[in-house]
């Protein structure tokens, strides 16, 4: 039985979280493995619209078992926040949502610390999405962070949670000169926020491992996007994870030899919240017109999004990382009523010419566009590949050849609905 890996090819916000819960239709389990509330997955089916942060995009699947696994770092209180959604919805997880133990939480003292250093930082700042996600991680790496697995004993997560106050305390007082914050009120409020949360720890890892031998169908739900990557990404303005399918493994507690294939979403266009290089970012006029049609508005925190061109150069580098098999083209009905659409083909660097992103050079990267007639008409009600305007296919064929990859599924909406196979046998999973 296949397993697919999904990853954002550009800097997020590709529209992962739909392209998820479309293909988690026939998962038997879906992951999530690395990341925490800083990602912000947008699901809408039959006008019902669900953001989800914390609790994988597949939940609305009724078969799908769902895990956060090991290497994703975990807000209580967003995940309950979250739960009492889906409550409402008269949608209940029960046994379908499990923890990893190993998965690391976010303390309040993270969050702030996160805040006061963006602020600090000024001029050199990252523009996090303030969700203590760096701090967290940081802790994690430090070897002092608190894991899902101590929220099952209240000694332990005492002694640990102590120790971590002080060492926030110094931070919050010495560096930042703000308020200490109290162990006790800290102590009491966070353990009776994870009562429920505690139930659903497991070995995530272990689940994975049996589902796979049992040949069920598993599904790996990437968040943030390959440029936002750690290691890979436009660092130092990145997020603190592995973004792309590199992540997979260490991030689930699975071996890499399991993994078959990855699949990468891109915007038929591109955009990034925060700051960091971005070649093809519009002029403030373009871009302004694009994130109104589009809605880019962060789903986390609600900041306009950055816009630009479609950058096939920095698809082409999610290609060759992840080896992609294919690609998902999302937000095509977003570029309906533009008269000319411009495509990146490759960038001019000191006189040459180059066809990938290279984050190391990003700030001297020149876009070399090419301009394509737009369509002029409205496509989100198609639901074929050929049903297509001309100019359109013309669009998603001149991707496919500057990125060197296919695309398997075309996006003209956010609903569930609105898409459309295309080279969909490239994916096993699709088969
Ligand atoms: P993610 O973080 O990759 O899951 O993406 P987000 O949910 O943050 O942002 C994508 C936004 O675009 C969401 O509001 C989706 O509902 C919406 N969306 C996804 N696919 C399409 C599409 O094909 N067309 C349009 N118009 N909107 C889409
Ligand atoms: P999804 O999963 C877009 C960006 C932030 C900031 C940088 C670091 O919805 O695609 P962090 O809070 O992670 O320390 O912020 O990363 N960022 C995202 N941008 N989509 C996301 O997630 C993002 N998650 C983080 O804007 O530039
Ligand atoms: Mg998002």
């Amino acid at each position: 039985m296949p397993n697919l890996t999904v990853v954002g090819a550009q800097w997020g916000d590709e529209g992962k979280g739909k392209v998820v819960d479309y293909l988690a239709r026939s998962a038997g389990v879906v992951a999530r493995f690395q990341g925490g509330p800083n990602a912000g997955h947008t699901v809408c089916v039959d006008r019902n619209t669900f953001t989800f942060h914390q609790i994988p995009s597949a939940i609305l699947s009724p078969k799908a078992t769902c895990i956060i696994g090991c290497g994703c770092v975990i807000d209580p209180y967003v995940f309950e926040h979250e739960l009492a959604v889906l409550r409402k919805k008269k949608i209940s997880p029960g046994q379908r949502l499990v923890v990893d133990c190993r998965a690391h939480m976010i303390l309040p003292y993270h969050q702030q610390l996160d805040r006061l250093r963006d602020e600090q930082l000024a001029k050199q700042r990252i523009g996090t999405t303030g969700r203590g996600i760096g701090p967290a991680y940081a802790d994690k790496v430090n070897r002092t962070g608190i894991r899902a697995g101590d929220l099952l004993s209240e000694e332990v997560f005492n002694d640990k949670l102590k120790r971590n106050v002080a060492a926030a305390n110094f931070l919050l007082m010495d560096r930042y000169k703000a308020e200490p914050i109290s162990f006790k009120a800290t102590a009491h409020e966070y353990w009776q926020a994870t009562r429920r949360i505690a139930r659903m720890v497991g070995d995530g890892s272990r689940m994975l491992e049996d589902a796979l031998r049992r040949g069920e169908r598993v599904l790996f739900e990437g968040a943030q996007g390959m440029h936002l990557d750690i290691d890979l990404g436009t660092y130092p303005y990145v997020t603190s994870s592995t973004t792309w399918a590199g992540g997979v493994a260490p991030g689930t507690g699975i071996s890499p030899v399991w993994l078959e294939e990855v699949v990468g979403i891109a915007k038929a266009y591109t955009t990034r919240v925060g700051l960091g290089p971005f070649p093809t970012e519009m002029n403030d006029a373009d871009a302004e017109r694009l994130r109104a049609l589009g809605h880019e508005y962060g789903a986390t925190t609600g900041r306009p999004r950055r816009c630009g061109w479609f950058d096939a150069p920095v698809v082409r580098a999610s290609v060759r990382h992840n080896k992609l098999r294919a690609l998902v083209v999302t937000k095509l009905d977003v570029l309906d009523s533009l008269e000319e659409i411009k495509v990146c083909r490759a960038y001019r660097l000191e006189g040459r010419e180059v066809g990938e992103f290279d984050p190391f050079h990003a700030a001297e990267l020149e876009p070399q566009y090419e301009t394509m007639p737009g369509w002029r008409e409205q496509i989100s009600g198609c639901r074929t590949f050929a049903g297509l305007p001309l100019r359109a296919r013309r669009y998603l064929a001149k991707l496919e050849e500057l990125c060197d990859c296919p695309i398997a599924l075309v996006s003209v909406g956010s609903e569930r609905s609105q898409t459309i196979p295309y080279k969909s046998r490239k994916l096993r999973w699709l088969r």
